[in-house]
C-alpha cells in the first residue's frame, strides 16, 4: 500500500483557464511507499516548492488528485486539511514560518498544544531536540534575534516534535552549515530507520540528496527521472551529480 500518492498533478498560477505547456507543474505522478526517504531535486524554477506545498496540503492543484493515507486529500476542506496536517505531516517550509511574538522553544512547541498532546513530556521532548540542534541556548530569544540557520533548526524542531508519520521539508538544509547540513540529515536518517518515518525533501543539495533512499529529479514541471540509492553515500552522492549535469539549469540556486 502506498502511503501518497499523486497523480496527474497540475498547476497552472493565476487562473485555471491559462493551460499550456509552461504550467508550474505539467501532470506529477508519483507514489511513495511508508518507510521511504525522498528526495526532490532540479532547477530553480522546476516546480519543487509547488510540488511539496501540493502535496502537503498547503496549496491546491489545478488538476490532479493527492491521495495520502488511502485518504484523497483534494476532496477535504480547509479545516480537514488542517486536522489531518496536524495529525499527520511534520511540514519544514522553505521561508520556517515562524511566529515572531513566540520564543524559539514557544514556536517549537505550539504543534503539542494545538494538539493538546499531553502524551509525552514537553519539556523533555524540546529539550532533546533543541540540545541536539544546538539552539538550546537560544530557546528563549525571538526568532528576529537569532541567525536563518537557528531560526531554520527551530522550525526543524517544530515539524518533528510530533513524531509525525510523514516529514515534508523543503530545503531543510539551505540556511545551515556543513556540519549542521550533516546533522539535521542524521537524524532524518535516524528517524527514517527507527520510527519508519516517510520523508519527501526538496533539496538543491547533493550531499543532502545522498542520505535519501531515492532521488526524483524534476525539470519544468514534469519528472525527469528518478535513482535508488544501491551504493554507498559517496558513490550515490557521484551519481546524483551526473543526474544533475544532465538535467542542467541553476541547480545551486533556491
Ligand atoms: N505564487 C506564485 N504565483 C505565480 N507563479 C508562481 C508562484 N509560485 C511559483 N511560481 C512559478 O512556478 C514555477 C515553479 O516555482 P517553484 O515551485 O517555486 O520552483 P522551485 O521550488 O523548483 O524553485 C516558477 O516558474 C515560478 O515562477
Ligand atoms: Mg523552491
Amino acid at each position: 500500500m502506498y502511503l501518497l500518492q499523486a497523480e496527474n498533478v497540475t498547476k497552472v498560477y493565476g487562473g485555471r483557464f491559462e493551460v499550456n505547456s509552461n504550467n508550474a507543474l505539467n501532470g506529477i505522478s508519483l507514489d511513495i511507499e511508508e518507510g521511504e526517504f525522498t528526495a526532490i531535486m532540479g532547477p530553480s524554477g522546476s516546480g519543487k516548492t509547488t510540488l511539496l506545498n501540493i502535496l502537503s496540503g498547503i496549496d491546491e492543484a489545478t488538476r490532479g488528485k493527492i491521495k495520502i493515507m488511502e485518504k484523497d486529500i483534494t476532496k477535504f476542506t480547509r479545516d480537514e486539511m488542517a486536522i489531518f496536517r496536524r495529525e499527520n505531516l511534520g511540514i519544514i517550509s522553505q521561508d520556517f514560518n515562524l511566529l515572531d511574538d513566540l520564543t524559539l522553544e514557544e514556536n517549537a512547541i505550539l504543534p503539542l498544544f494545538i494538539k493538546d498532546d499531553k502524551s509525552q513530556n514537553i519539556e523533555d521532548r524540546v529539550r532533546e531536540l533543541f540540545k541536539f540542534f544546538n539552539i538550546w541556548d537560544e530557546r528563549n530569544k525571538y526568532p528576529y534575534n537569532v541567525s536563518g540557520g537557528q531560526q531554520q533548526r527551530t522550525a526543524a524542531c517544530r515539524a518533528l516534535i510530533t513524531n509525525p508519520k510523514i516529514v515534508m521539508a523543503d530545503e531543510p538544509t539551505g540556511n545551515l552549515d556543513s556540519k549542521a547540513a550533516t546533522k539535521f540529515m542524521k537524524y532524518m536518517q535516524m528517524i527514517n530507520e527507527n520510527k519508519n518515518t516517510t520523508i519527501v525533501m526538496v533539496t538543491h543539495d547533493s550531499y543532502a540528496a545522498s542520505f535519501c533512499k531515492k532521488v526524483i529529479f524534476i525539470k519544468d514541471g514534469r519528472i525527469y527521472t528518478e535513482i535508488y540509492r544501491k551504493e554507498s553515500k559517496r558513490d550515490f552522492f557521484n551519481r546524483i551529480l551526473d543526474c544533475l549535469a544532465v538535467i542542467g539549469g541553476e541547480i545551486n540556486e533556491v
